[in-house]
This record gives C-alpha cells, structure tokens and sequence, in this order.
C-alpha cells in the first residue's frame, strides 16, 4: 500500500483479538481476532476517513490506537515511535485525543464548561495554569460557542454544543491527531455539518489531523482526504478520497456507494 512517506500515525499488520470468556472446565480463554493485517498510514495534516458495515472493527482500531485494546500482532507507530508493540506495551501520548460518539456519556454532568476545559490541561500541564482561562476561551471561539458556556454544564447545552465542547476538550492537550470515532453520527444534518466544517476548519489552521471513523460515507466524502473501507475484521480497499468515490475497485466498496441515495447517478 502506497501513503504519506512521514505519516503521523501508521498501523503495519495489526491484529487485534477480544478475549471470550474463559472455560473453567477446559481451561484457559479463547481469543477472537477481530481485527486481522491492518495497515494504514494517517498523513500529517489529513483527514483518513474510515468507514465499514456495523461490527467491521472500526472502533476496535480506535480503540487499539489508544492503547485500549489488545493489539496481537503487528504495531502502531505515532509520530516515528512505536506506540503498541508485540507485549502489548502503550506509550501514553498526549498528542492523540478522541472524541466520543456520545458526549452525555463522555462529559462529565457535575463539571462546568470551564472545568472540564481545565482538567487535561492541568494533567499534561501543556498550558501554563495562568494561561487556562484565555486559551479555554480561545477554544470555545473556535468551535463556533458562546463564552458564557464556559460556566455552563453538559445539560445546560445543545447536543451539537456538547460535542463541540468534547471537540474543544480535545483539543485542550494541543494534539497532532484526534480519533474521532461517529462523533457526527447523533447529530442532525445540519449541526452536523457545522460540526465537520468545524474539524475541516482545525485541519487547516490548527494542522491537526483526523482518524475520522463512520458508517456514513456520505460524511465519510465531505470530510476525508484519504479512505480505507473495512469488511468483517479487514481493510478491503484504501485510496485517496476522490478516487475511491469516482472509480471503487472492490466490489464492497461499490455496494455502500450504492447504498447512498445521493450517489445515485
Ligand atoms: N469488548 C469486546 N469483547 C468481545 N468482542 C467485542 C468487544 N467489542 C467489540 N467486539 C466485537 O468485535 C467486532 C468489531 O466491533 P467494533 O466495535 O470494532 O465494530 P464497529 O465497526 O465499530 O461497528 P459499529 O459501526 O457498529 O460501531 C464485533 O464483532 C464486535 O461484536
Ligand atoms: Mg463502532
């Protein structure tokens, strides 16, 4: 597979396996891999738009780059370091965040705006304390919020407010790359779309790149420079975004396009 020649993150020959529940009587646990050989290489200052049926192994790989799932074979690299290795070491970096699907969930609801703003700034200390409030206000003006959500909690936010809260958190560690794992996919078009204007938006002025996952390639097309398109545990076909989308090789990869009305010529 030909990609970026200094990627920021890439994956050679990953397998990832859950581990079954083990049985008592025959001893020991069995493993499954879900994952099986993936490679991919996310370029600096890129968006890589992963996409594939539900349970392909998607929010596996994400999981896997933060160092939260078992990677069997084959390693991660971040930045020319290895980050997960065979023995399963992680190295913890800052400089990947994730954005979750669902920011009830990820958003803490007794902290304020400002709070939940702080806090990963105090833990990777990458803001100064004296320099907290003005760089938490200079985030809420990028992703498009009110100042006066900084005093505000979770609950006291629109949905597609709260996930460009959990946006600005991310961005709080000033990262390289954010995996963000269908932070779209609970949002209405039109929010969404302002939402991944957004990230286009941080893509450029703030050089951050995306590992982009959704099951929607109509998201998948507004956003992503380069595609991988995952079936059952594998990458079936990767390519830069405009050529996937005028002439798809694998058979899969045609099947969703067509299942996308707008695609329909
Ligand atoms: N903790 C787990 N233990 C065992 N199997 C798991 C676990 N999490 C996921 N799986 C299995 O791994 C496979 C891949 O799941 P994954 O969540 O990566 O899919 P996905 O592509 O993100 O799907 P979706 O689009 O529905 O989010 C599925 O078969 C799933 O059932
Ligand atoms: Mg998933």
């Amino acid at each position: 597979m030909s990609g970026p020649a200094d990627p920021l993150l890439e994956l050679r020959e990953v397998t990832i396996s859950y581990r079954l529940g083990s049985n008592l009587l025959r001893g020991g646990s069995r493993q499954r891999d879900v994952v099986r050989d993936v490679s991919l290489a996310v370029g600096r200052n890129q968006i890589f738009g992963l996409v594939g049926e539900s349970g392909s192994g998607k929010t596996t790989i994400a999981r896997a780059v933060l160092g939260l799932a078992a990677v069997r074979r084959g390693s991660v690299i971040f930045d020319g370091r290895e980050l997960v290795g065979r023995g399963g070491v992680v190295r913890n970096e800052p400089r990947i965040q994730m954005v979750f699907q669902d920011p009830n969930n990820s958003l803490d609801p007794s902290m304020t705006v400002r709070q939940i703003l702080a806090e990963p700034m105090i833990i990777s200390r990458i803001v100064p304390r004296s320099g907290i409030e003005e760089f938490s206000a200079e985030l809420l003006a990028t992703m498009d919020l009110p100042p006066d959500a900084l005093g505000r909690r979770p609950y006291q936010l629109s949905g597609g407010q709260r996930q460009r809260v959990g946006l600005a958190r991310a961005l709080a560690t000033k990262p390289a790359l954010i995996v963000a794992d269908e932070c779209t996919s609970a949002l209405d078009v039109t929010v969404q779309a302002h939402v991944l204007n957004l990230m286009m938006g941080l893509k450029e002025s703030a050089g951050v790149s995306f590992l982009f996952i959704s099951h929607n390639l109509g998201v998948i097309r507004h956003v992503a420079d380069q595609v991988a398109v995952m079936q059952d545990g594998v990458i079936v076909e990767a390519a830069p975004a405009a050529e996937l989308f005028s002439a798809p090789r694998h058979r899969y990869t045609q099947e969703l396009l067509d299942s996308v009305p707008s695609f329909g010529q």
